[in-house]
């Protein structure tokens, strides 16, 4: 029997947010959920990443209510979301009851499978979300954030496997967010990881150095289970290779492929005209479309190269471009070689533009680096510089062992202060993510409600 090859569909979060900086809202990709539900995908990655951050911040959506409606509009096809472990769907660590609640809630509105991740991949960072999504019923996705230094190995990320099988991983994602890993290295790191375990493996990565077509293949002859695509018009530059172009591919060298193909016609002409609309206002960069080989050098993800070119178009200083991402791998060292992936990337790159807009390194440092520094976000691949480490410190020491089990409760408090503002759990939770950005989304919705109301009674 033909090996069979499954996908996932990224257009709704991952070429959303690498190709437009996540923009897309509800109504642009609704008509074409009930397509997308029945073109035959493993799953819909939809939601997580930085989705639930720009709906409350730009698009004046309630990220849980997004959920409910895909959910409703796709019962067929699993719901994936890409949960930054500790970090949840934030910058730093949460508490565990925040953590193990956002899980449940997610799972309860329609999630099906959660894809966990530490940026620095401990796994003392991943354990109470993994815990949580078993707990809940849903699919714990254990994922190694992948890269490449003088101090990552196979022999540490089979390791790595193993602790995320014990910790009730049923997949196993790699996760490849800057698109630098070649062929070969997809075919020896997945047959290592097929050696050393019995679960099925996806391989995540994205099109930016234009390798990704022929890893994706290599990692098929390895006996990969699951490829993470996008539909044509979101596909490519900092997004993920074309769904349609790898179903053809695999199909002509004889692998099972069940995507319906009609629907991935009519899935490619709906999101041409989004993507054009996206061209035309400028929030698709020519840039991201790119094919951009200096990244297998200084490995920036997709997300992070859109990131760092806004953040220098907003301080008019687009010609520091080169500088800054030449900055980048040297921040990283620095750092000790932590995989470049929400929130390190973030921290990494704003480090970097700061280092070279400042003219001097470290001469302003932000908090999360300081932060990252005192051992907040967890174990560093490799040692920190000793004396970055003491120059950004002073004679604070740096704590040992898990963050989080220094950090107090917060779900209940959350809920007192908001008292009759929030009107569920999800709502206590999107304001202990984002407080600023959840109340005034939450004033917002009451004076709607109100206006209705009077509106009503008027009508009336
Ligand atoms: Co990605």
């Amino acid at each position: 029997m033909a090996q069979k090859v499954q996908f996932v569909e990224t257009v709704l979060r991952d070429a959303n947010q690498s190709l437009i900086a996540t923009r897309l809202p509800f109504e642009k990709f609704a008509p074409m959920l009930e397509t997308i539900d029945k073109a035959g995908y493993y799953a819909a990655e939809c939601w997580g990443g930085a989705t639930f951050d720009v709906c409350l911040r730009y698009l004046n959506e309630d990220p849980w209510e997004r959920l409910r409606k895909i959910r409703e509009k796709m019962p067929n096809t699993k719901l994936q979301m890409l949960l930054r472990g500790q970090n949840v769907l934030g910058y730093s660590h949460y508490p565990d009851d925040f953590v193990k609640l956002f899980v449940q809630k997610a799972v309860e509105n329609g999630m099906d499978i959660i894809r966990i991740f530490d940026a620095l991949n401990d796994v003392n960072n991943l354990k109470v979300a993994m815990e949580a999504t078993v707990k809940a019923g849903a699919i714990a996705s254990g994922t190694i954030s992948y890269t490449t230094s003088p101090v990552h190995n196979h022999a540490n990320y089979v390791k790595m496997v193993k602790e995320l099988k014990e910790m009730g991983a049923s997949t196993i994602c790699i996760k490849d967010m800057a698109g630098i890993m070649g062929p070969q290295e997809a075919y020896d790191m997945v047959s290592a990881i097929k050696d050393a375990v019995d679960l099925p493996i996806d391989l995540h990565t994205h099109s930016t150095t234009g390798l990704a077509f022929m890893t994706y293949l290599k990692a098929v002859e390895a006996g990969v289970d699951i490829i993470d695509t996008a539909i044509s018009p979101f596909s490519g530059g900092t997004s993920q290779p074309a769904t349609e172009t790898l179903a053809y591919a695999l199909r002509q060298l004889g692998y099972q492929v069940d995507l319906n193909d009609d629907c991935l016609v009519a899935m490619a002409d709906y999101f041409k005209g989004v993507r054009d609309e996206f061209v035309a206002d400028g929030t698709m960069m020519p840039k991201s479309m790119a094919t951009d080989t200096q990244c297998l050098t200084y490995q920036v993800p997709g997300g992070m190269l859109s990131n760092l070119l806004s953040q220098l178009k907003q301080m008019n200083a687009l010609d520091r471009f080169d500088e800054a991402l030449a900055e980048t791998p040297k921040v990283r060292k620095d750092m000790g070689y932590p995989p470049l992936v929400t929130p390190t990337s973030q921290m990494v790159g704003v480090q970097a533009v700061r280092n070279v807009l400042d003219g001097q390194r470290y001469k302003t440092v932000s908090k999360e680096i300081k932060a990252y520094c005192r051992g907040e976000y967890g174990r560093t691949p490799a040692p920190i510089d000793p004396e970055i480490q003491k120059q950004i410190l002073g004679d604070e020491k740096p704590i040992e062992g898990r963050y989080a089990d220094t950090l107090q409760p917060v779900v209940e408090d959350a809920r007192k202060k908001l008292g009759e503002l929030a009107k569920s759990d999800e709502d206590v939770l999107s304001y202990i993510a984002f407080p600023n950005l959840a109340e005034k989304y939450f004033e917002a919705r009451k004076a709607k409600e109100e206006n209705v109301v009077t509106y009503s009674i008027v009508e009336a």
